[in-house]
């Protein structure tokens, strides 16, 4: 088996910036309650003619360039979106010739909601271990605006737009040390964008194509999830809590990510936190998160990240990562 690591990171937030101030004109809520309960003071949101591979190829760019690569070294192109341009081609697709990527690359989509990016981060890693890939771009990348009720104060605070990237190489010692992937369906009504294109447009009403959550039973039950799976990453690796240099988690809830670094015996140093810029970016959040630490030095060559996430499915899973 090949192993993997990660070469380089890039990230895109739009331009456009959101306060909370602007969401109190909007709806019942205040600045104080959105950054006591959520940690969140602002996030980006995609101008009206950006669409989410226009996020991904910025960040994707970004990406390309730190590593000091040409697009044509790239074989195997994944997206991790809840927000993709089309129904097909998928994003990834749209992005082969946007990037000025070979013909014949491996390139899909991958829909895991909030925990898309370790998801597609595992599948990478797999084709590279296998051989199916040398090199790969994995993006996770959200226009989650779109899929709002702005009126609705129990969610439109809580999201932003933007994307991230990681590349992925074939290396002579590990990179990725484990993954762990999980979901069950049982709890969906818990979190959901209750309509799909097989639904049919004519049942496309009353805001059903935006996100509803009930976030309170939601947050109880990523503290817990999320508690189980440190627990498993570190007893897969023979890890103590402590041994961890970093984590990268998904950028929910600061309460929720506190709690997780907690239970790493990690200080809150040593969590990379953006939830107060970005809010959530769902698939987006990690990588945003972990190319933040990187760019301004925090993240050092050597050191050991830990990744994780959850989100609806419910879907949850970590990486074990040595940078
Ligand atoms: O990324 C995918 C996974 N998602 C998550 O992990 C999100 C998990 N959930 C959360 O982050 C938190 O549950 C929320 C931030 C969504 C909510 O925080 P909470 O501390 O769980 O609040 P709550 O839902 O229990 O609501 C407390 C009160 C309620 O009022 P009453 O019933 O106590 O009178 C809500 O109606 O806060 C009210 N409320 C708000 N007030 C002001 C709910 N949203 C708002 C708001 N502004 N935006």
């Amino acid at each position: 088996m090949n192993h993997a690591r990660i070469q380089s990171t890039g990230s895109y937030l739009p331009d456009s910036v959101m306060e909370n101030a602007e969401l109190e004109a909007r709806v019942d809520t205040t600045d104080a309650w959105i950054r006591e309960r959520t940690g969140i003071a602002r996030r980006h949101i995609a101008a009206p003619e950006q669409t989410c591979s226009d996020l991904a190829q910025h960040a994707a760019l970004n990406a390309i360039a730190a590593a000091g690569l040409q697009a044509d070294d790239i074989d195997c192109l994944i997206v991790a979106t809840s927000t993709p341009d089309q129904v097909f081609p998928s994003t990834a697709c749209r992005l082969i010739e946007r990037l000025n990527i070979p013909s014949g690359a491996i390139a899909f989509d991958v829909a895991a909601a909030c925990s898309g990016f370790v998801y597609a981060l595992d599948i990478a890693h797999r084709f590279i271990q296998t051989g199916g890939a040398k090199r790969a771009l994995v993006i996770g990348a959200e226009v989650f605006s779109r899929i709002l009720d702005w009126s609705d104060r129990s969610t439109c605070v809580l999201f932003g737009d933007g994307a991230g990237a990681v590349i992925l190489e074939a290396a002579p010692s590990a990179g990725i040390l484990s993954t762990h992937l999980h979901a069950d369906g049982r709890q969906e009504p818990l979190l959901n964008v209750p309509w799909g294109i097989s639904q049919g447009y004519e049942n496309l009403d009353g805001g059903r194509g935006n996100v509803s959550m009930r976030g309170n039973e939601v947050f109880r039950v990523a503290v817990r999830t999320l508690g189980a799976l440190v627990d498993e990453t570190l007893a897969a690796n023979d890890l103590q809590r402590g041994d961890v240099d970093w984590l990268v988690p998904h950028q929910a809830n600061i309460r929720i990510m506190s709690a997780t670094a907690r239970q790493l015996g990690l200080p809150l140093e040593r969590m990379v936190s953006t939830v107060e810029d970005h809010g959530n970016t769902s698939a987006a959040s990690i990588p945003l998160a972990l190319d933040c630490a990187v760019r301004d030095g925090r993240i050092q060559r050597g050191e050991l990240l830990l990744l994780e996430a959850f989100g609806a499915g419910f879907t949850w899973g970590s990486a074990l990562i040595r940078y």
